[in-house]
């Protein structure tokens, strides 16, 4: 049985951030920040709780903000260092320090399963993670090491699940399942990518955290384009769990809190949610919050 911390995690950061324009222009928007850290470093710091320290992005251009967030700034730290700022010497160094990480570039933007594809040659034949980049997950919730835990004590790919209001389950990758004898695991029969209105299989929706299978490169070898004319991850999913000789798809099906930072409502939601979480900002903040929202109540 493969043990996590040898197990790798794959991290596609290719996307335009089409959604949050003007601002990811010239920035990716995995580099916006969610109070003072950028999304990709909760998302890089998530896999290292789960003890992966091995990490793959699936670049594209105009991310070389990303590569240089997780380097060392020499000037930033001397400069530091001659003042005696340890605290914000830490601040830093910490994403430089946080793991291994590598860079391959994904060329033709041709969709999620493509730029899976592009992590074969680091991956190897193992079981690996992967973790959508502007996704965050709450730390707390252990999400990714329970997933880790699932698919080596079944073989089975394991993708997070969330119950989705029905008019938003056209974004996602939805699924059919059937219960298993734990109460939060559901085997997974069938996986439609971005359904039509009235042919989603159900109100549970793929979030942005997976554990997969070597065989999924395989098949993504011969994923003809699916949704948008993209090589859909969930297609090669979807042929994955209808093979009678493999181990499957499962799903953990997940209660916690999730945000989906590339979208402007659920990112300021982000943003005023984890700022009141934080020790530092929280108690200055919800007090100025709770103000505010009286004075809103005040005048409506
Ligand atoms: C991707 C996947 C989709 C999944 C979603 C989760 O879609 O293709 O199956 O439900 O991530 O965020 P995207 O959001 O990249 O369009």
């Amino acid at each position: 049985m493969p043990t996590p911390h040898t197990l790798k995690a794959v991290i596609p950061v290719a996307g335009l951030g089409t959604r949050f324009l003007p601002a990811t222009k010239a920035l990716p928007k995995e580099m916006l920040p969610v109070v003072d850290k950028p999304v990709i470093q909760y998302v890089v710091e998530e896999a290292v709780n789960s003890g992966l320290t091995d990490i793959l992005m699936i670049t594209g251009r105009n991310k070389n903000a990303l590569e240089n967030h997780f380097d060392r700034n020499f000037e930033l730290e001397v400069k530091l260092e001659e003042k005696g700022d340890e605290m914000r010497l830490e601040r830093v160094t910490r994403s430089t320090d946080l793991a291994d990480i590598h860079y391959v570039r994904q060329g033709d933007p041709k969709g999620l399963g493509h730029a899976v594809l592009k992590a074969r040659a680091h991956v190897g034949q193992q079981p690996f993670a992967l973790l959508l980049g502007d996704d965050i997950i709450d730390a707390a919730e252990d999400l990714l090491t329970r997933m880790l835990t699932l698919n080596a004590t079944t073989g089975s790919c394991v993708v997070a699940l969330m119950e989705v209001p029905e008019d938003e389950l056209s974004a996602y990758g939805v699924v059919r399942v059937e219960p298993t004898e734990s109460p939060d695991v559901v085997r997974v029969t069938e996986l439609v990518e971005k359904p039509a209105a009235g042919e989603a299989p159900s109100n549970l929706a793929i979030v942005g955290r997976y554990v997969l299978a070597p065989e999924i490169f395989d098949i993504l070898e011969h994923q003809a384009p699916g949704r948008g004319g993209e090589i859909q991850l969930t297609d090669a999913l979807q042929t994955l769990a209808a093979q009678s000789e493999s181990p499957g798809v499962l799903g953990i099906v997940y209660r916690g809190s999730r945000h989906d930072t590339g979208d402007r409502l659920a990112y300021l939601k982000a943003v005023v949610e984890m700022a009141l979480e934080r020790g530092d900002l929280g108690p200055a903040f919800g007090a100025w919050l709770d103000d505010f929202v009286d004075a809103r109540r005040g005048r409506g």
